[in-house]
């Protein structure tokens, strides 16, 4: 049975009809509001918007609940590679042993990148960031990569090209940016360690996989590779709503997760623990935290759609003692930052907001301690997000109701004003 809410002004019924999600959401579907009513909505940051139905990913916020496709992020953490994490978001179910097998040819298959990309890191600055460059290269891709007549083949084609070679594309820039020689990906190697000795092999040095450094980088993975409409996602799906192509798209996706509210966060807790660390004002930075005419906030704190613990943030700090115990390091950081949660979840400021350590709090100890530079951090974000990315924008292009996101708004500049000469201003 359909059900509706009414809406009453001026003495006028306006009736709008109610959208049910699976797990019992509800929304009020206003997309005829301005015809019938001449009112727009207003939500500025979208906290109360949605912007379209999906089946990829459920969050519940207020449970600290996760599922890609209806499984528990905490399932696929335990048992799922990323290559099936991926191909799951993406399908939209498991892939069989078959599937699986076909994958990962194809992975290993367009795992290079054409040659000449080098000249572009060659030429970028030495203190370029590398999400910056990230963001570059994926839209530079589709120079080298052009289109295909059949769309079907083009998207499936571009899908696995953008999977297999982001990961190159980024272990290219820190061994660029380091002046050190480059590292091909090797077919005898998984997703993640393939990753890992691109990364960090070296002629003088061969680079020896840890099976738990390995599950460290694929559970981080696997917890960033999706997360509804959060902001880096609605960058994907809105850029690609002017059917840009998905280089383009994922471009945009990249530029948006740089941001310090956003992925960049996982760079700032550890510069800010670090300060901390050296400063010793932990005490003087959780007031600073609360006083609202600082802008300084508690990093890797808070989040727009959790308001528990983050089931994530939870897994990265088991994960975080496990790492640091295996590989015998004594990260100073991790100490301060677990005091700090102890802090943070006592005090009123931080129980009343409803704040708790969010993904990123614990994930930059779990990456610093397996070898990655702090400044690699978001990127390594950025090749967990994609599968994500990818699926949320395939949803939106097989969409039969999908539409150009153009959001309107409540002007409330000068009135009609006339344009005045130079020399009478
Ligand atoms: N430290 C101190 N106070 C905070 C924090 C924080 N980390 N986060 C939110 N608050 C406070 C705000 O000051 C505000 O207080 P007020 O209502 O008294 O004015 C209240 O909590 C709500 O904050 P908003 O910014 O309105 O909430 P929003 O949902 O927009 O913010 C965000 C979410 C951006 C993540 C925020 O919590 C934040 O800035 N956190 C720190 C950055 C961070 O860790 N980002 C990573 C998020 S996870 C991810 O993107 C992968």
């Amino acid at each position: 049975m359909s059900e509706s809410v009414k809406l009453i002004y001026n003495g006028n019924e306006f009736e709008l009809p109610v959208i049910f999600g699976s797990e019992g959401e509800r929304a009020i579907d206003i997309s005829t509001l301005r015809e019938k009513t001449g009112f727009i909505t207003l939500d500025t940051g979208y906290a109360n918007t949605g912007s379209c139905e999906s089946a990829i990913t459920y969050i519940n916020g207020e449970k600290g609940i996760l599922r890609y496709r209806g499984i528990p992020v905490e399932q696929l953490a335990e048992h799922a590679t990323f290559k099936e994490t991926a191909y799951l978001l993406i399908n939209g179910r498991l892939p069989t042993r078959e599937e699986l097998t076909r994958f990962s040819v194809l992975l290993n298959d367009h795992s290079l990148v054409h040659e000449d990309m080098r000249a572009f890191y060659e030429n970028f600055p030495r203190s370029s960031h590398p999400m910056g460059i990230l963001s570059s290269m994926v839209n530079a891709l589709r120079s080298f990569y052009p289109e295909l007549q059949n769309l079907e083949e083009e998207i499936n084609m571009t899908v696995t090209r953008l999977l297999s070679k982001v990961r190159t594309l980024a272990a290219l820039s820190y061994k660029i940016s380091r002046g050190h020689k480059v590292v091909y990906p090797r077919p005898d190697l998984a997703y993640c360690s393939n990753f890992l000795n691109m990364m960090f092999d070296s002629p003088v040095r061969p680079y020896e996989l840890d099976e738990d450094v390995v599950r460290a980088l694929r559970v981080f993975w696997i917890l960033h590779a999706d997360h509804e409409q959060n902001c880096s996602t609605s960058a994907v799906r809105l850029v690609g709503s002017a059917r840009v192509t998905l280089y383009a798209a994922i471009s945009a996706g990249i530029a948006a997760l740089w941001g310090p509210l956003h992925g960049g966060a996982n760079q700032a807790v550890i510069e800010m623990l670090s300060e901390i660390a050296e400063k010793k004002n932990m005490k003087k930075a959780v007031e600073r935290a609360k006083d609202k005419k600082d802008p300084f906030r508690l990093m890797g704190f808070g989040h727009r759609v959790y308001k528990a613990y983050d089931p994530r943030a939870r897994i990265m700090k088991k994960m975080a003692d496990k790492v640091l115990a295996k590989l015998n390091i004594s990260d100073p950081l991790l100490d301060i930052a677990k005091e700090l949660e102890e802090i943070a979840l006592k005090d009123d400021y931080f129980i009343e907001h409803h704040l708790y350590p969010n993904v990123d709090f614990y994930s930059g100890i779990v990456l610093r301690a397996i070898g990655i530079p702090t400044n690699m951090f978001t990127v390594l974000f950025a090749i967990g997000r994609l599968p994500g990315w990818i699926a949320q924008w395939r949803e939106s292009i097989d969409d039969p109701k999908w539409k150009l996101y153009r959001p309107r708004q409540i002007y409330i500049g000068p009135k009609e004003t006339s344009f005045v000469p130079i020399d009478e201003r």
